[in-house]
């Protein structure tokens, strides 16, 4: 068993062999399991690695700074701002697997493009053990990826034979700051499951808005280690409410706090009163479309953990 240090210099050394002097992508979603291979391969072949953040327009409030300042100045750093082009491709979608179908294959052509540009060669991937366990795949670890414009990237998987908590222990040896070595689990297609039915970009927002107050008063709490994922939902339900001495028929909005160990089952956690209606509240009156805010109760199994 190494330690993270011999970890990282045992990295170093088997990305040098094998990437040398060619170029390399990865796309960066500012999650540990990327941030620690970007900041490892950067580490062994410097500059060739080129690390694209793309926005889809569907992430969470501030991520888009934060990701920036934290790897600015850390790597050879490109932030593309896709948010158009995902959000015209999901306009009138409203089933969950298009809507991921279709999250999938923008961010495809998109990273494309950001290949040819930077004439890349391989492509670094943040896999982790559980990711090709739990798929049962026979993937070998040198292996390639063919894109759908014809070209082959080799994969370079610095982190594939860790669990979470080993790439955690060499983000912290790494430097890296504990938003990024703690960030809960954030899906790729982003807010895009957590509103439910068709993407727009005023009912992202809403969405948006809402998870800040839920993550912020978590965070707040201290209870964000302790639970696995604390989200807000936007559901396509209108519900009558009171707003001043005014009806009002607003959103439904739904809030999902979860206790987890591999997300394969998760149950909800059990959150001080206090808590909870500080979020309610805030929610109703800081989110001007939303009139009502109901917890979610129900584990996985049935439920899972995200709405769509
Ligand atoms: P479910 O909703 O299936 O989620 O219980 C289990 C875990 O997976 C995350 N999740 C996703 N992650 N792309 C991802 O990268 C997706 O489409 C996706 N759907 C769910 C979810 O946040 C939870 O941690």
């Amino acid at each position: 068993m190494l330690s993270p240090k011999e970890f990282i210099e045992d990295a170093i050394k088997k990305i040098k062999d094998q990437i040398g002097d060619e170029k390399a992508i990865i796309a960066l979603s500012g999650g540990v399991d990327s941030s620690v291979c970007s900041v490892l391969v950067q580490e062994a072949i410097g500059d060739n690695l080129t690390a694209i953040f793309v926005d889809h327009g569907l992430l969470r409030e501030g991520e888009v700074e934060q990701v920036t300042n934290t790897f600015k100045d850390r790597l050879n750093f490109k932030f593309v701002d896709a948010s158009d082009e995902f959000m015209d491709a999901l306009a009138g979608y409203d089933d969950p697997e298009d809507k991921r179908k279709i999250i999938g294959k923008v961010f495809i052509d998109v990273f494309e493009r950001e290949a040819e540009k930077v004439d890349a060669k391989f492509l670094v991937q943040g896999t982790i053990a559980p990711d090709w366990i739990e798929t049962k795949g026979e993937i070998k670890s040198h292996h390639n990826l063919a894109l759908p414009n014809g070209m082959v990237l080799e994969l370079c998987e610095p982190v594939r034979d860790l669990y979470k908590d080993e790439v955690r222990e060499i983000g912290v040896e790494l430097g890296l700051p504990d938003t990024t070595v703690y960030r809960q689990p954030f899906p790729g297609p982003g807010l895009g499951v957590r509103v439910v039915g068709a993407l727009t970009r005023e009912n992202v927002e809403i969405c948006r808005k809402a998870n800040k107050i839920v993550c912020d008063e978590v965070e707040a709490a201290g209870l964000d280690k302790e639970v696995w994922q604390y989200f807000a939902v936007l559901t396509d339900t209108k519900v009558t409410g009171v707003k001043g001495d005014q009806r009002d028929f607003g959103y439904l909005v739904v809030v999902r706090i979860v206790n987890s160990i591999d997300a394969m089952t998760a149950s909800v956690a059990e959150l001080p009163w206090d808590l909870i209606q500080t979020i309610s509240k805030r929610i109703t009156s800081e989110v001007s479309e939303v009139t009502h805010v109901a917890l979610s109760i129900s584990d996985k199994p049935p439920a899972t953990i995200e709405f769509c």
